[in-house]
């Protein structure tokens, strides 16, 4: 992190993202940042996240930023992406409603288990292609494995024909900015769009059992309900949502367990469940950063730091999930056996994360079924040694060398 006009310029490309926050938090509740050329207030504590999550007189809608501020940022950023998103993302009261109800039923405990089957044979194929790797080499696990199940899934669910995936995630890695793809770019947009729409039409001639279908047969029963517009931009978000952050999840995870001394064992003696080790990865090492803005729908004081009428605020799960008020002093700690892991890696209030139980699921079949094949399994690079992602969205690093050691009773 750098200072410029008394804040502090958010680096991407931070090698120590929890210091910083660490910096950040000590700082106040909320501290003066700019974040890819945008200036905004960093909400880093816990509990003055939380506070920002629900407050009456904080808003996603991007109407209220302060028009001044908004000419000045600059387009085509990461930042910029999410902010001008038309989905639910950005939509309050009853707009957001209509926008997210249609989606409920997609994710409801009934549902999910109906995607669960599919979810352990993605997995066990997966396993099943790491085991034929040489044992004592290093395998990158962000690559071969957390990466390929979410999307997977997340293309399954939605209905994204096979032979469109690959391109539907070069063009939607790029868009979103995760880091190490081609850059985005306003020619990838419209290639996007043209990609999306081409996807849409194909469902609505063969339509199946999956979310464009189910938004399809909406927007034909009830026009009102969803404009073509919405449409796209709820396809997008989800594909872009649905996979990103469950990368970072898996990939964290996998970091933890093989570097924290001691935890593995909870999991193998039956100690802790794998629902731990993803409860507690979500707090120690949030898959989000820093997430995009809420603004201030008139001049507001928040655990006492006034936030005038069109200024954005910035929410900082990663340093949220860290803080020594919320957790103790040893919140840097990883420690499955804390109790209760509660966190707002998920957020909290109206924009509570949709897809919380498919990623919860799916990183726990991911995690159990990779640890019971690997029981050598141990890092190949020091905690340190692998290059973060480059954005100020998510929280990973581009790769996670392991040796795999045997698979287990083979
Ligand atoms: C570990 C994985 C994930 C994390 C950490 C995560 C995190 C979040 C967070 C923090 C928010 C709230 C943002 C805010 O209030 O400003 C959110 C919203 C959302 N997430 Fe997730 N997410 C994950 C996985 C997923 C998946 C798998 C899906 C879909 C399949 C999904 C879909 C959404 C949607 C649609 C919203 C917007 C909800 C709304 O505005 O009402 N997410 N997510």
């Amino acid at each position: 992190m750098t200072m410029e006009d008394s804040r502090f310029v958010l680096d991407p490309a931070t090698r120590d993202l929890h210091g910083d926050d660490d910096l950040l938090r000590k700082l106040g509740p909320l501290v003066p940042v700019t974040a890819e050329g945008v200036p905004a207030w960093a909400a880093t504590r816990y509990a003055t996240l939380l506070a920002v999550l629900t407050h009456p007189d904080l808003s996603r809608e991007i109407r209220y930023w302060d028009p001044a501020q908004r000419a000045a940022s600059p387009p085509g950023t990461a930042i910029d992406r999410i902010v001008t998103d038309t989905s639910m993302l950005n939509a309050e009261g009853e707009e957001h409603r209509r926008l997210r109800a249609p989606l409920t039923a997609a994710f409801t405990p009934r549902r999910l288990k109906s995607l669960r089957p599919r979810i352990e044979q993605v997995t066990a194929e997966l396993i099943d292609r790491l085991a034929e790797m040489p044992p004592d080499q290093p395998v990158d696990m962000r690559k071969e494995f957390a990466y390929p199940l979410p999307r997977d899934v997340i293309s399954y669910m939605i209905g994204i024909p096979p032979r469109h995936q690959e391109r539907l995630h070069e063009l939607t890695d790029a868009v979103a900015q995760v880091g190490g793809g081609p850059e985005d770019s306003p020619g990838l947009r419209g290639d996007l769009h043209v990609l999306l729409g081409q996807i849409i039409e194909e469902r609505r001639r063969t339509p199946g059992q999956d979310l464009i279908t189910d938004l399809i047969e909406l927007r034909e029963r009830d026009g009102e309900r969803l404009s073509n517009d919405e449409l796209f931009a709820t396809i997008e978000l989800l594909f872009i949502a649905g996979h990103v952050t469950t990368v970072n999840l898996i990939t964290n995870a996998i970091g933890a367990l093989v570097n924290a001394p001691g935890q593995v064992e909870l999991l193998r003696s039956g100690r802790c469940p794998y629902s731990a080790a993803v409860e507690e990865t979500l707090r120690w090492d949030s898959p989000i950063a820093y997430f995009p803005m809420r603004y201030a729908t008139r001049d507001v004081e928040i655990d006492g730091v006034r936030v005038e009428e069109g200024e954005p605020v910035l929410a900082c799960f990663a340093s949220a999930g860290r803080d020594p008020e919320q957790y103790g002093e040893d919140a840097h700690v990883f420690d499955m056996t804390r109790q209760p892991v509660n966190h707002l890696s998920f957020g909290h209030g109206p924009h509570f994360c949709l897809g919380a139980p498919l990623a919860r699921l799916e990183a726990e079949v991911a995690l159990s079924a990779l640890f019971e094949a690997f029981p050598r399994i141990a890092p190949a690079a020091a905690p340190d040694e692998p290059a973060p992602l480059d954005t100020l969205l998510g929280n990973s690093t581009r790769t996670m060398p392991v040796l795999l050691g045997p698979r287990a009773g083979r």
